[in-house]
């Protein structure tokens, strides 16, 4: 079988694309296995999906990987979970040098236990020199929690006159966020067939085109992954202006 890789628009390529990773435990579940087997299955498929993401010419993929929220599960899930992140770090520093992915992280890392923060960062200083897809992993993450953060620097610099209230743009806002300097998403991707979005990057997803595929995070394959890009340019990003005035 020929890939659909072959199919995809190299000039239409979406710069950014964002996935909520979800339904690892629903995954687990199916085959009465413990939740924490899904998480770990789902490590493979961020493996994999980097791999399709490079291929693809992707220049950025935001994983969410854990969200301000996931705190609140049982203890010994989040305790698995962060190990997760350890091993896998660890295990594939290497091939993400290999790769030339540069290894980046949005979220609270205050809340992060700190032999997680430790691998996390050693990684991200193993990769700076990476130049090709940016791996970009939401942990401890929420957009109201980024917001949040934002909005209390902005106010801290206005109050320091550093910034002029009356000057404040949408360009301040995204200057702010944790994302700084990415571009939007230009595709979310979300598996396990939920219509939400989570509080995940909530300002930069405006403009997004949204797919949402029934498939389990662990089940996800490169053309599962292929087939969200291709249904991507077979859309019309409009951006509230009408059909006839984007083809002028
Ligand atoms: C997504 O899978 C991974 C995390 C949120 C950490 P879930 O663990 O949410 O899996 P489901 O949604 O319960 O199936
Ligand atoms: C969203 O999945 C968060 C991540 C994928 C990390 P959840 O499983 O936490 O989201 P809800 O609870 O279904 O909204
Ligand atoms: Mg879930």
């Amino acid at each position: 079988m020929t890939s659909l890789l072959h199919k995809i628009d190299p000039r239409n390529v979406p710069a950014h694309v964002a996935i909520i990773m979800d339904g690892n435990g629903r995954w687990a579940k199916m085959r009465s296995l413990d939740r924490s087997e899904g998480h770990v299955e789902g490590v493979n498929t961020v493996r994999r999906i980097t791999e399709a993401a490079s291929e693809a010419g992707v220049r950025f993929l935001t994983l969410y990987a854990f969200s301000t929220e996931n705190w609140n599960r049982p203890q010994a899930e989040v305790d698995a979970l962060m190990h997760l992140i350890v091993i896998a770090i660890e295990r594939e520093t290497p091939d993400l040098i290999k790769n030339n992915v540069r290894l980046s992280m949005i979220g609270d890392f205050d809340r992060m236990p700190q032999e997680a923060l430790n691998r996390l960062q050693r990684c991200m200083q193993d990769t700076a020199h990476c130049t090709g897809l940016t791996l970009n992993l939401a942990l401890s993450y929420s957009a109201r929690w980024e917001i949040t953060e934002a909005v209390k620097a902005i106010a801290a610099d206005a109050v320091s006159g550093k910034i002029n209230p009356a000057q404040i743009t949408p360009d301040t806002v995204d200057k702010y966020l944790t994302t700084a300097g990415m571009p939007d998403p230009d595709l979310l991707i979300r598996t396990g067939g939920d219509n939400r979005v989570s509080n995940f990057l909530l300002w930069q997803i405006a403009y997004s085109e949204i797919y949402i595929t029934n498939t389990y995070w662990p089940d996800f394959s490169k053309e599962d992954f292929f087939r969200a890009i291709l249904e991507y340019q077979s859309r019309e990003r409009r951006f509230g202006l009408t059909s006839e005035q984007l083809t002028k």
